[in-house]
């Protein structure tokens, strides 16, 4: 039997990580993280001095000589480590989202990631998050989530993430990076952020992460 895949879409700090990783735990599927594949890129390339920006024309080589690797411990804790170098921390950061916000314009880019990303494909299943899980990389997904909420609720909610991770940042400054992400996320030609035509969209602003989670098991007990 093919392994089942649900995709969760949104734009940035909705919770999606979140809520994936309680769906693949609950279903003992494989997670795919797929805005951290686009973070450790960026990040990889930068610190290799490429101007991501302008085209990178080396971009398949530089991506082949990168070798990004997921670990998890019991508690649901993921590791990135990047050609065995820990990145987990350091691609959390706001100027790492744009970075990677700028590599995502980059057709190559996509292209190649998108390779690295059906390789999670795995029985007895996978949960992918992202912005083009559900429209582009896994269309053929079983059931398919879009998720959404207010600017204000998405950036309190990476605020207190960041917090989480001893990282300091101030609400206004994530107000206006998120808008900003938002606008390039959906604005750009390729892959832009939209809900799949056979999407689930969930409003999660006035609902904690249990209580979405709870609706989104309800319609997975159902369809899968
Ligand atoms: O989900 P995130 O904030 O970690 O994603 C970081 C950036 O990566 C996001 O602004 C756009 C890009 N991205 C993408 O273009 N497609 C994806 N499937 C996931 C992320």
């Amino acid at each position: 039997m093919n392994p089942k895949i649900i995709t969760i879409d949104g734009p940035s700090g909705v919770g999606k990580g979140t809520i994936a990783l309680m769906v693949a735990d609950y279903l003992g599927y494989n997670y795919l993280d797929s805005g951290s594949l686009y973070r450790s890129l960026a990040l990889a390339l930068s610190e290799k001095k490429i101007d991501l920006t302008k085209d990178i024309d080396d971009i398949e080589k530089n991506i082949n000589e990168l070798e990004i690797d997921f670990k998890y411990d019991k508690n649901g804790k993921t590791s990135i480590f990047v050609n065995k170098i820990e990145f987990t921390k350091k691609i959390r950061t706001e100027k790492v989202a744009k970075m990677a916000s700028q590599i995502a314009k980059n057709a190559k880019a996509r292209k190649m990631l998108e390779v690295v990303q059906r390789r999670y494909i795995k029985a007895p299943g996978l949960v992918a998050d992202g912005r083009d899980m559900g429209t582009k990389v896994f269309n053929e997904a079983n059931i398919k989530f879009f998720l959404t909420a207010s600017v204000e609720k998405r950036a309190e909610r990476r605020l207190n993430q960041l917090k989480d991770q001893g990282i300091s940042a101030n609400l206004p400054n994530l107000i206006h990076e998120l808008l900003l992400r938002d606008k390039a996320d959906t604005e750009r030609t390729i892959s832009p952020l939209v809900p799949a035509n056979d999407a689930i969209l969930v409003d999660t602003s006035e609902f904690s992460a249990a209580e979405v989670f709870n609706k989104i098991k309800e319609l997975v007990d159902k369809n899968i």
